[in-house]
């Protein structure tokens, strides 16, 4: 069965994002959903047609973990958007986030230093769940570089799609603006 792009127009209003740059990033998120969907049904019919000795799967394959994680990692970062209120330090969050990087200001520091890296991808503030740390983590375009066993706990668009209508070239602005919506009670919630 298809699955079904989620609505995230109540970011609409959103301080630092305009209307226009939110409904573009609407629309690449439900292409990626849309691709999710024909990869999968692509991929079923091959297997059931005897094709998969073929290069056309092959392909196929290798682009389905990039069509999905584009689709999921935007569901990721406009989850934890929209929040209205900073972290409370000294809550499970904050805690583990002082325990894994010595202090808020330095896992922020961190963070926004990954963000600003040059090329497009992401920004993955990790859960690793054998150890109970958290990791920054750079993510190429939206398949390579993700953990094994790791959980995602907060996302960050860097591609240029998600800033230069509202922000040109000045990433940090929008990295600014970006953590003053942060919504801390869903980046918590991840936390199993
Ligand atoms: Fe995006």
């Amino acid at each position: 069965m298809a699955y079904t792009a989620k609505d995230y127009t109540k970011l609409i209003g959103m301080e630092g994002f305009s209307q226009t740059l939110l409904n573009n990033h609407f629309t690449l998120y439900q292409g990626y959903v849309t691709n999710t969907n024909k990869l999968t049904d692509a991929l079923a019919a091959m297997l059931k047609e005897g094709k998969t000795g073929t290069p056309e799967y092959a392909e196929l394959k290798r682009r389905f973990g990039w069509e999905y994680n584009g689709m999921r990692l935007h569901e990721y970062y406009f989850e934890n958007l929209g929040g209205k209120s900073p972290l409370v330090k000294s809550g499970v969050l904050g805690k583990m986030i002082s325990a894994s990087f010595g202090s808020y200001e330095a896992w922020e520091q961190d963070f926004k230093a990954t963000g600003a890296m040059r090329g497009i991808g992401w920004v993955v503030l990790y859960y690793d769940v054998p150890t109970c740390m958290l990791v920054n983590v750079w993510i190429n375009e939206h398949d390579t570089g993700h953990l094994s066993g790791c959980q995602p706990i907060l996302v960050m668009d860097v591609f240029e799609h998600a800033f230069m209508i509202d922000y040109g070239l000045k990433r940090a602005d929008y990295i600014a603006a970006f953590f003053k919506n942060i919504n801390w009670k869903a980046v918590e919630s991840r936390i199993k």
